[in-house]
């Protein structure tokens, strides 16, 4: 079996990837750079294993243009989606790194490449339809995507779902929480400010209510949801991790891993968006308004969200905060 996983040198697609590997799974890593990648996966055990047995293949493409995205797909038994825009969630409209330009764009482009590979015509010229077999569309989506969400990230993502479910593939959809773990982008930005500040600054007021989930138990999902299709057939999962709690306590727990103490400075999300205002006209772009929203927004799954996971994956247990987060004593 072939999995195509688009997104795969990333922090998301990464441990997706190596799960897969690890079970033995045969991966074609989708990227903008194979150098790159192949460098990435020559750096651990299990992607060294899996290029010595011929497992772990990489196919240049971009999401962004179609024309690369024929070949990837060609001859593969499960497409994973979990790109998303450099630099996110800061968009640089002039550069082409926007939700809607990647997470949406991106997605549909994979769907129409897809389509072009192995849908087989019917009677009607204007209708085709998927032979027995065509590869299943895994989505990594976000938890608070919703229809009627004011922010772009939402609508990009639930665009880009509504594609999939239209698409007559065999789906499934992981609307994941804020995920956290060693290679991540935020938390250790945030904890970041530790190494040399007596404080922790925050966007908002550090009471958005959160389930973070450590990435390893994305990747286990991943894995699960590639060895039970029957299970995930056409349905969305609203995932996250075991433990409910404001960000505050978030930032306190991983700092608590960490040996330290430190204030957490909340900055009031329209002080950030005025910052965020000004900073997005600098070359680096370090900050732009909705960045702020996208950073400041709660995310966490309910009991019912639970309960329906574990009807379907009973075996699957998700790692509780402290020892997801028990990695950080290494840099505290
Ligand atoms: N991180 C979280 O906490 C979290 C939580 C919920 C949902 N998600 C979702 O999970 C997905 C992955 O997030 P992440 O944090 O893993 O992102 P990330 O670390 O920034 O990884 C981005 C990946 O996208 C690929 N990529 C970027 N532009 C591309 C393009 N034009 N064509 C092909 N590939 C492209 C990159 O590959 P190359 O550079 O090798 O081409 C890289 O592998 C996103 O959809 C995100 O919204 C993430």
């Amino acid at each position: 079996m072939i999995i195509l996983v688009s997104g795969a040198t990333g922090f998301v697609g990464g441990a997706i990837t190596r799960h897969l590997l690890d079970a033995g799974h045969q991966v074609r890593a989708l990227t903008r750079s194979t150098a790159r990648a192949l460098k990435l996966y020559a750096s651990h055990e299990v992607g060294r294993r899996a290029l010595a047995e011929n497992r772990l293949t990489f196919t240049s493409g971009d999401v962004t243009r179609p024309d690369t995205l024929r070949e990837a797909v060609r001859g593969v038994d499960v497409v994973i989606q979990a790109a998303q825009f450099t630099g996110a969630p800061v968009e640089n409209p002039a550069h082409g790194l926007t939700y809607m330009a990647v997470d949406r764009d991106g997605t549909l482009n994979l769907l129409s490449a897809l389509a072009q590979v192995y849908q087989r015509p019917t009677a009607d010229p204007a209708l085709a339809r998927y032979p027995e077999g065509a590869p299943p569309f895994l989505y990594m989506s976000g938890i608070s995507v919703a229809p009627d969400s004011p922010f772009t990230w939402d609508q990009a993502k639930w665009q880009a779902e509504e594609a999939i479910r239209g698409s007559g593939l065999d789906w499934t959809i992981v609307r994941s929480c804020w995920a956290y773990g060693p290679e991540d982008k935020a938390l250790n930005r945030l904890l970041g400010y530790s190494d040399h500040l007596p404080l922790v600054p925050v966007f908002g007021n550090g009471k958005q209510p959160l389930t973070p989930v450590f990435v390893e138990d994305i990747g286990r999902f991943f894995r699960l949801l590639v060895d039970h299709p029957e299970r995930a057939r056409d349905t969305t999962f609203r995932f996250g991790g075991p433990d409910l709690v404001r960000l505050d306590q978030f930032l306190e727990l991983a700092l608590q891993a960490m040996g330290r103490r430190r204030l957490i400075l909340h900055i009031p999300r329209s002080v950030g968006k005025l910052q965020g205002a000004i900073l997005q006209f600098l070359p680096s772009r370090p900050l732009t308004p909705t960045a702020v929203d996208f950073v400041a927004q709660a995310g966490a799954i309910s009991e019912a969200d639970r309960a329906f996971l574990a009807e379907r994956f009973p075996e699957f247990r998700a790692t509780p905060l402290r020892e997801g987060l028990a990695y950080l004593r290494k840099r505290g």
